[in-house]
Order: C-alpha cells, then sequence, then structure tokens
C-alpha cells in the first residue's frame, strides 16, 4: 500500500485530502501542529521535527504539503511579525518538507510525488494580503523549480491554486457582512468550492495516471483565474 504524509491535516483541505487518499487505497499519515487523535505533531516550520516524523513514521511515497495562515492586513499595516509568520508556514515550511522528503527518495532510490497547496493568490494579487500572496507565489515557483531538478530522480513534484474553498480559513472573512455575496460574483461558477474538489486535483496528480505531469500548477478556482 501506497503511503503519504500529509501537513495541515487537522482542518480544511488537509483532513479532506486524508480522508479522500484512504478513500482511494493509500495510507493517509495526518499531520498538523495541532496534535489530536490520529493526527502526528509535526511544526512544519520545525526541521527537526521533519526529521522526526520522517524516520518514526516513513517511508513515505507521497507528500502533501496543505498546512498553511492567512492573516489579513493590507501592505501599509502589516507586521514583521505577520510577514516572517506566514513566510515560515507558507513558503519556508513546504521547502523544509520537500527537500527532506525529497532526500529520503534519492538516499533509498525510490520514486515519489510531491503535491504543494498553493493559491490562486499565487497569480492573482488582492487586497488585504500581500504577504501572504507572495509566500504563494514562492509555492508555485518553488514547485516548478524542484520539478525541473528532481525529475531525473523520478520525483514528481506539482501544486493545487485553489480558488475560494469553504474551509474554516475561509470562515473569518465569510463572518463579515456581505463578504459571501461579494466574493461569489467575482467567480465565474458562481459558488464556493468544496475541499473535495481540491482533494479530486490531489488525488489525481499522485496517481499512476498523472506519472507523465510535473511543474505543473493546477488552478480549481471555478474559473476565478480567467477574471
Ligand atoms: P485551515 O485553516 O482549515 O487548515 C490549515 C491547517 O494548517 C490547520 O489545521 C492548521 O493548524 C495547520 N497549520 C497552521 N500552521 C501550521 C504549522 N506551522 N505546521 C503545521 N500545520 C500548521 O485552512 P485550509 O483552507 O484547509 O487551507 C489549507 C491550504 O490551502 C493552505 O495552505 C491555504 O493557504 C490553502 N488555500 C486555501 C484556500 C481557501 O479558500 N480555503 C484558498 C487557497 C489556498
Amino acid at each position: 500500500m501506497k503511503r503519504a504524509l500529509i501537513t495541515g491535516a487537522a482542518s480544511g483541505i488537509g483532513a479532506d485530502v486524508a480522508a479522500t487518499l484512504t478513500r482511494a487505497g493509500w495510507e493517509s499519515v495526518r499531520t498538523d501542529v495541532k496534535s489530536g487523535e490520529d493526527v502526528v505533531a509535526l511544526d512544519v516550520t520545525d526541521p527537526d521535527a521533519w526529521a522526526r516524523v520522517l524516520s518514526e513514521h516513513g517511508p513515505f511515497d507521497a507528500l502533501v504539503n496543505s498546512a498553511g495562515i492567512r492573516e489579513r492586513a493590507r501592505l501599509l499595516e502589516v507586521t514583521l511579525d505577520q510577514w516572517e509568520r506566514t513566510m515560515a508556514v507558507n513558503l519556508t515550511g513546504t521547502f523544509l518538507g520537500m527537500q527532506a522528503f525529497a532526500r529520503t527518495l534519492v538516499e533509498s532510490g525510490r520514486p515519489g510525488s510531491i503535491v504543494n497547496v498553493a493559491s490562486v493568490n499565487a497569480e492573482k494579487p488582492v487586497v488585504g494580503q500581500p504577504h501572504y500572496c507572495a509566500s504563494k507565489a514562492g509555492v508555485a515557483m518553488l514547485t516548478r523549480a524542484s520539478a525541473l531538478e528532481l525529475a531525473r530522480h523520478q520525483i514528481r513534484v506539482n501544486a493545487i491554486a485553489p480558488g475560494a474553498i469553504h474551509t474554516p480559513m475561509l470562515q473569518d472573512r465569510l463572518d463579515d457582512p456581505g463578504q459571501e455575496e461579494a466574493l461569489v460574483k467575482r467567480i465565474p461558477r458562481r459558488r464556493l468550492g468544496l475541499p473535495s474538489e481540491i482533494s479530486a486535483g490531489v488525488e489525481y496528480l499522485l496517481s499512476d495516471g498523472a506519472d507523465y505531469v510535473t511543474g505543473v500548477v493546477l488552478p480549481i478556482d471555478g474559473g476565478f483565474l480567467l477574471t
């Protein structure tokens, strides 16, 4: 049975990806900074934690980097702390996981696959989160640059760029009066996305059917990037 490690899997997209992969026949190891029942503690910003989890729970065939944070603040207000926290979790955390996981594969000569969860904001700027947009643009480029280097090791690296997906992360925005209507109006499909629609993309990218797919940042966004 193939084994996948999923980060940020206590909530939202990561939790759904883990359940979807399990249904598809994978053994899913859920990790999160918030450990709990069936969730292994892994703060993605901590290189020692990565080493520990990979050696205690590995080997893995796949890594899904879904851990992420989004704090709303405009450029004129965002603090250095917010900037550094966002970069640490979203970009450095993804880098640390990719590097540690890929090293285990290369050392053992095994093939593998990585899917990062980027965002439409990797490409499309929005008001109120320049630090988040910059971190996700970093994830998208890190995906493509690493795919180029790792292809010769039989390791594929892809990303999903979700649009507005109904998870706890989006909830603070939806709680603002009028925000949901305003958001949905900007999405060609005229609705929010579901975590399961992101998981379907992750499942495909990890599947043998996607063996020739690498370096792709796949939008699953109801057409948002077209606008
Ligand atoms: P969520 O807030 O429901 O889940 C994020 C998870 O990441 C939480 O369980 C949290 O504890 C975990 N996490 C935070 N810091 C961590 C750390 N240092 N180490 C390990 N885990 C940590 O959010 P959601 O929506 O499921 O987000 C998943 C990914 O999807 C994120 O990378 C997010 O940026 C991305 N995304 C989400 C969109 C949305 O509309 N919900 C849109 C585009 C991208």
